[in-house]
């Protein structure tokens, strides 16, 4: 509901409000985000700088409080006295925007230059003015968030030059500290907290992308807030190119935080009758810590961002073919990989780089669409017809915007590609970034991609992009608005092709690529401890439907790190399940609990891939109607370790659930030179009786079963005792470092 009385706009609905006023001086202030409030509360919400402090300039010398510098304010400038960062520069005299009137639309008008939006929503539209120049704000409710944009107008006679232009300005009261989700190629969504204190704090990607260094979600929360107490606050931009957000406390402690494209290298030549538009953010507040704040993000992202076709659609579980092929591969092998995949339990066959041109390392190839007849000599036709006999759907990798030198389509069209102007070209994995601002180069792709889509029934896209360009320079805006009328016009006719984005992993998981596409490969590392660190923070800000999660080989390729499988496939539960390694060296124990693995996820698949998320002290649970599954997960574990509880949420105090263990097997192999010390034995710990051994038998791990109340479950039950160097015992879970259990809870 928007409410707009004299100058008071008040968005408001069963989760959050937004409380803004227009004071005499047209300035735009923010009273109040965040849990519900009434209208009449104004007064008592609003910062009033009543005799101001003493250096303040004031809009009127009689009135001490018209020191802008001192307001919340949910817009500035720089022009009026404010001297806090502003959220818009334009030529030299930016920032005198006064309000002029507003209107409220029944939903946001679409954006003209292609950016992609949160679906639907009641919207504020104010306008603001200086000469010369509007200004509108966006102000758009959603269930459990808020989303805000701009557009810029050049309503004067010359041209005028915009540097700086953010989606959302808003000065909160209160002390904060800011969370980022950081990192780099295998090593993504690292958290990291900063104080926001008097000197800024600075959230920014300049690689042309959303990019894996600095996601562009971040928190702002209370110093003491919690998993579940206390105010955070979350932000986000539907937006995949660069991106800029600061955080910065006032003296008079009001917290300024701005999110929108960043302002390095950009610059907008507006024309007389020319508008900008921002992307649009998203805000969200909650007062029950992060794990509240987590659950009204996720149900954004579910409900308004990700494709409407997708939008509680299981996902398949797949195989994809890299970790196990990369390169190498020919018919024979994939359709041999193909048959073990599906004897598993796999739906989906996935057939990633390496399929076209002159394909055989990542030197040339890219930007070719010829299928290599050498390694497929029946084409994608062939194979994928070959795939549906055995039951499987057909997926296959794309990598559209980008080019090798060795490639017939840079020889052909060398000037299609981003050159790096008086300087020689810089490539990254030997690649180049095509001009995704020319249209011929657009529809090239348009019509190689959807050729290939419509010759063969391929169900599933993964769109990846392995670079970044140092000449993209003021041009990165353009070539993202280009990527996106791409995708626009490959997958808004085709909805049931399952588009799962990639960029090296994570380098581009942000809300623009989820609004085409459901799914994002969030890292090449499926190591589980790592997965750990990358899914669980993904989880502050997406929905675990968005993220692929495949099980890998062990030791693991980016980290070396050896871990059980039982803990790779209960990490990658908790995603959209896959597996990624060579299936032919498999053992008949791995074989079964993959088997296991790929059962249980069909049965819960609407549990893990839908049910509400949240994130206990020791691992992971999700819930859905009368099902709860938690994972808990150990690292390195310490000598004779105590008992440990498990402590549920979210469920019925007075209700009867059956908790059960998810039978798994531990290795014997892994215990042979212990053999001795239980039995009377002298087994060789590398002869063929343990090896054979360790091939086919398992030893149960602990298993509990209870009938128990929820209330039991919340307070937190205590879980079989770890292996403490005293014995093997089946009621013990015997696991060592890195290992983990999944519980099945069901409402009886
Ligand atoms: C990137 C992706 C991988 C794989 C390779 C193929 O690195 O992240 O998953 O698709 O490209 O070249």
């Amino acid at each position: 509901m928007i409410e707009c009385n004299n100058g008071l706009f008040h968005l408001k609905n069963e989760n959050l409000s937004c409380l803004l006023r227009v004071n005499r001086y047209g300035l735009l202030e923010q009273i109040h985000f965040g849990a519900p409030v009434d209208s009449e509360d104004v007064k008592a919400l609003s910062c009033n700088p009543g005799l101001g402090w003493g250096e303040s300039l004031l809009l009127n010398p009689a009135d001490t409080a018209s020191c802008p510098d001192a307001m919340a304010l949910a817009w500035s400038g720089s022009g009026r006295g404010d001297f806090r960062e502003s959220p818009v520069e334009f030529d030299s005299k930016s920032g005198d925007l006064s309000y002029v009137n507003h209107r409220v639309l029944e939903q946001q008008p679409v954006m003209e230059s292609g950016l992609p939006m949160a679906r639907g929503g009641e919207t504020l539209e104010i306008t603001m003015a200086q000469k010369g120049v509007k200004l509108y704000l966006y102000f758009t409710l959603f269930d459990t968030a808020l989303t805000r944009r701009a557009v810029l107008v050049n309503e004067g006679e010359a041209s005028l030059e915009l540097h700086k232009l953010m989606s959302f300005c808003l000065d909160l009261p209160g002390e904060y500290v800011m969370t980022t989700f950081d990192g780099g190629w295998i090593a993504e969504m690292g958290k990291h907290t900063t104080p926001v204190g008097p000197a800024r704090v600075v959230n920014e990607s300049t690689t042309g992308a959303s990019s894996n260094r600095h996601n562009p979600g971040f928190l702002l929360s209370e110093p003491d807030a919690g998993e579940d107490h206390g105010r955070v606050y979350g932000f986000n931009l539907i937006y995949s190119g660069n991106h800029y957000a600061s955080a910065q406390r006032s003296l008079q402690g009001l917290t300024r935080v701005m999110q929108g494209i960043s302002p390095a290298n950009f610059t907008k030549n507006l024309a007389p009758g020319e508008k900008f538009e921002t992307p649009e953010a998203v805000l969200c507040c909650s007062d029950e810590g992060f794990g509240g704040l987590s659950a009204r993000m996720h149900r954004f992202v579910l409900d308004r961002i990700i494709p409407e076709y997708w939008r509680e659609k299981e996902r398949p579980v797949l195989y994809n073919s890299w970790e196990g092929c990369m390169f190498d591969f020919n018919q024979r092998k994939l359709l041999d990989l193909a048959k073990r995949a599906r004897d598993l339990g796999c739906e989906l066959f996935v057939l990633d780089d390496g399929w076209f041109g002159a394909r055989d390392n990542d030197r040339a190839g890219l930007g070719d669409y010829n299928v290599n007849r050498k390694k497929l000599p029946e084409g994608l036709e062939g194979l994928s017809a070959r795939l549906g006999k055995l039951g499987l759907d057909f997926g296959l990798w794309f990598e559209p915007e980008s080019v090798n030198e060795d490639s017939d389509l840079y020889r052909t069209h060398p000037d299609w590609v981003l050159h790096n102007d008086g300087f020689s070209d810089i490539t990254g994995r030997n690649q180049l970034l095509l001009d995704l601002t020319k249209l011929e180069v657009r529809d090239y792709i348009v019509e190689n991609v959807t050729r290939i889509l419509d010759s063969a029934n391929i169900s599933y896209v993964k769109w990846d992009m392995n670079r970044h360009s140092v000449a993209l320079g003021v041009k990165a805006h353009e070539c993202i608005l280009g990527l996106y009328d791409v995708l626009r016009r490959i997958f808004e006719p085709r909805p049931h092709v399952l588009l799962e984005s990639c960029s090296s992993g994570g380098n581009r998981f942000d809300l623009g690529m989820l609004c085409f596409g459901p799914q994002v490969w969030c890292s090449d590392n499926t190591d589980p401890i790592q997965r750990l660190t990358i899914q669980g923070n993904l989880s502050y800000l997406y929905p675990q439907s968005t993220f692929g999660a495949h099980v890998s080989a062990a030791p693991h390729a980016q980290t070396l790190r050896n871990t059980p499988l039982t803990t790779r496939g209960n990490v990658a539960f908790f995603g959209c399940l896959g597996y990624e390694l060579d299936l032919k060296h498999l053992v008949s124990i791995e074989i079964q609990e993959i088997k296991a693995q790929i059962e249980l996820y069909k049965k819960y698949r609407a549990v893990f891939q839908f049910g509400g998320f949240r994130r206990l002290k020791n691992g992971w649970q999700v819930s859905k109607d009368t099902t709860v599954i938690a994972g808990v997960f150990h690292g390195r574990m310490d000598a004779a370790p105590g008992y440990e509880q498990l402590r549920l949420k979210g469920l019925d105090k007075s209700k009867r659930y059956l908790f059960r263990t998810r039978p798994q097997k531990i290795r014997v192999g892994q215990f042979a030179g212990l053999l001795k010390h239980v039995a009377p034995v002298d087994l060789n710990p590398n002869g063929s009786v343990i090896r054979t051994a360790d091939k086919h038998l398992g030893l149960e791990d602990g298993v509990e079963l209870y009938h128990v109340t929820g209330a039991a479950l919340m307070s937190g039950i205590t879980l079989l005792p770890l292996f403490r160097g005293t014995g093997y015992d089946k009621n013990q879970r015997t696991q060592g470092d890195y290992g983990s259990n999944l519980y099945v809870i069901e409402e009886e």
